[in-house]
This record gives C-alpha cells, structure tokens and sequence, in this order.
C-alpha cells in the first residue's frame, strides 16, 4: 500500500485521520512537533518529533521514507489567539507550509492534501456555501489558510505538485472505539465545552441569542471527524491517480443551531448543560453551512455518521474517559 507523510498527525483531526489510514493499509509516517498535540495519539514508531518549518530535516526524512504524498494538518488554529498574535499564525501556518512544500520539492513528492477551513470565507453573503463563494477571510488565522492555498496553486503552476484543498466546516466527535477523542488546550469548540460545563458546574457563555435563526442562535455544519478523515483518504487516491489540484468544502450540508448541539449533548449525556447567554460574539455569522455536493459528486464521498445525535454520542464516549 501507498506511503504517506502526515503533518499534525498527533492532533485531533490528524491523529483520527493516521489511525483511519492505518486501518486501510497504508504505510504512515507522522510528523509532530507536539505543541498541541500528544504523543499517545500516534503508534510510537510512527511518529517523528519534528518541526516543519526545518526544511533540511523534512526533506531527509521524506528520501528516506519516500511517501506517495503528504497529508498536511500541521498549524496553530486558535481564532481569537490569531487576532491577538498574528505573525505567530503566518510563521507557523504559512512559513510552515512554505518549509513543507520546499522539502516536497526537494525530495520530489508531488502530492499533497491540505487542510483549509470554511473560515476563507469570512461572512459569506449567503449559506450554504459554495466553493466558488468569493474569499474573504475576516481574521488572520483564516487569511494564513487562503495563502498557503495560494502557495499551492503556485507549486502546481511551477513545480507540478498536485494538491487537494480541504476546507473543513465544524470537525466534531470522536472514533466510535473511544480511544481517540477532542483534546484541544485551550479549547474552543462547542461540544467539548458543552461537556466542561457539565462536569464543573461552571456555566459556558452562549454567544448572542438574536441571530435570524429558528432560537435565534447560530447555525453551524458539524461534520463527524472519521468522515472528515475519510475525506482525506478520497483527496488522496484522487491525487495519487493522477487528479488535478482542487478545492472542496468539507461538510455535512446540514446545520444545526447552538440550542440544538446543547440539548443532543443534554439527551445524550443525561445532565442538564448550566448556561448564560452573552454577548454576540464579533464577526459570527447567523448560519455557515457548507454546499457538499462537489466532494460528493467528484470524490463519490457520504458521510457514515451524519446525524448530531452520533457525533455527540461518540465525542462523550472519548470525554466522560478523559476530561
Ligand atoms: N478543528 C476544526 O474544526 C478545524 C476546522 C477547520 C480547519 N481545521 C484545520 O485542521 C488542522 C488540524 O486541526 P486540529 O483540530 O486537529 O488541531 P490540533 O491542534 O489538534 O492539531 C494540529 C497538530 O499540528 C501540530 N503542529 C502545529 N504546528 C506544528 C509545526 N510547526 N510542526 C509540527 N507540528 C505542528 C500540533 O502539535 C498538533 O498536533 C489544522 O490545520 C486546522 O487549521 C480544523
């Protein structure tokens, strides 16, 4: 089976994503400098404990492993600490990239499979969002995403390496074994946060109830991280035989409301969730949910675990063992 380099691959998405290529035979090498990620995600003679921004080292490693292809999931990815910080978002998510792609080109690998965001799109004047929506990030962390995509479509164009352009919408959940799960320090996203909240007692604030939604809170696409890892696989072997550079919206093309995320998480865990509901928090959108069907269409992908109800099962299944 096909040799592949994974970046990140001891973080939350990367680490779901290795252990799904791994169940499907290929041959993984993961690279991880451990900053946000953890060594027990990753089988231990996997992992390399390495920056990406060392060119020299990336480019040795990948001569001697040879990969068909890289998975790039490598970056900081904080929102707000990127509007706080932003030269430490574009030296590690572009400067990172940019050391990455040159290594590729070095030890000629011509592959690559990348993760981008629905946050290229900023607030995009309708929903659900097409691939073709104008880009326009509205914050660092989502403008570090639009350059390293310009970065690829410039290493096509010159080198002739292929890449596929992942922009996720929410990733969410948790493997079904419960082995892998969400840990993010610090944490941002709603579900884990459900679950702290529930544990500690401590309410979470909720971010304005006066969108122009149904309850009036805002409207994500959650989409469940093994179909998000499969994804990848499909960006792969379309890659590897022989497909051109692409983007893709990764998402489920159904959105839930805030309020509904809180009472799944309160079904499925028994507990009521203590809340308060702030301020709107600056630059929310009421609703971004993703147009799917180009990756359904072109890379014949469907999500296995579509319903909310599953996602937070699965994403409990891992919290109530590790938090
Ligand atoms: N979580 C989401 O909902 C979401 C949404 C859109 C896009 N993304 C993107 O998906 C990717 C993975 O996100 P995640 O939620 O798994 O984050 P994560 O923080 O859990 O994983 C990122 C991993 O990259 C590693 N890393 C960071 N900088 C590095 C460097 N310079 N060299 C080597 N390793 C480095 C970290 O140690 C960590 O293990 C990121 O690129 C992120 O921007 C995530």
């Amino acid at each position: 089976m096909p040799k592949v380099l994974v970046t990140g691959g001891a973080g939350y998405i990367g680490s779901h994503t290795v252990r799904l290529l791994l169940s499907q035979g290929y041959d993984v090498t993961v690279v991880d400098d451990l900053s946000h990620g953890y060594r027990h995600n990753v089988p231990p003679e996997r992992l390399n404990a390495m920056n990406i921004c060392h060119t020299a080292a990336l480019a040795e490693l990948m001569r001697q492993t040879r990969p068909a292809a890289v998975v790039h999931f490598a970056a900081f990815i904080a929102v707000g600490e990127s509007m706080r910080e932003p030269e430490r978002y574009f030296a590690n998510n572009v400067g990172g990239s940019l050391s990455l792609l040159t290594a590729m080109v070095q030890a000629g690998i011509r592959h690559i499979v990348f993760s981008s965001t629905a946050a290229v799109y900023g607030n995009p004047h309708a929903t659900p969002i097409l691939e073709t929506f104008p880009i326009q990030p509205v914050n660092p962390y989502g403008e570090s995403k639009v350059m390293v995509e310009t970065l690829l479509r410039w290493f096509d164009a010159i080198h002739h390496l292929t890449s596929v352009s992942l922009r996720y919408f929410n990733a969410a959940g948790a493997d079904p074994s419960g082995a892998l799960g969400e840990q993010h320090e610090p944490e941002t996203h709603l579900i884990p946060l459900l679950f702290r909240a529930i544990m500690t007692g401590k309410p979470i604030t909720i971010f304005g109830n006066d969108y122009n939604t149904p309850d009036g809170t805002c409207i994500r696409d959650y989409i469940h991280v093994n179909d998000l890892a499969q994804a990848h696989i499909l960006a792969l072997e379309h890659l590897m035989s022989g497909g051109a550079t692409s983007q893709f919206n990764v998402g489920t093309g159904t959105g839930h409301t805030v309020m509904e995320v809180v009472r799944a998480v309160e079904e499925v865990t028994g507990k009521k969730v203590p809340y308060t509901i702030g301020a709107r928090r600056e630059g929310d959108s009421d609703a971004l949910v993703a147009a799917s069907g180009k990756l359904r269409q072109s890379l014949k992908w469907e999500p296995r675990f579509p319903n909310l109800r599953a996602i937070v099962e699965h994403a409990w299944g891992f919290a109530k063992k590790h938090y």
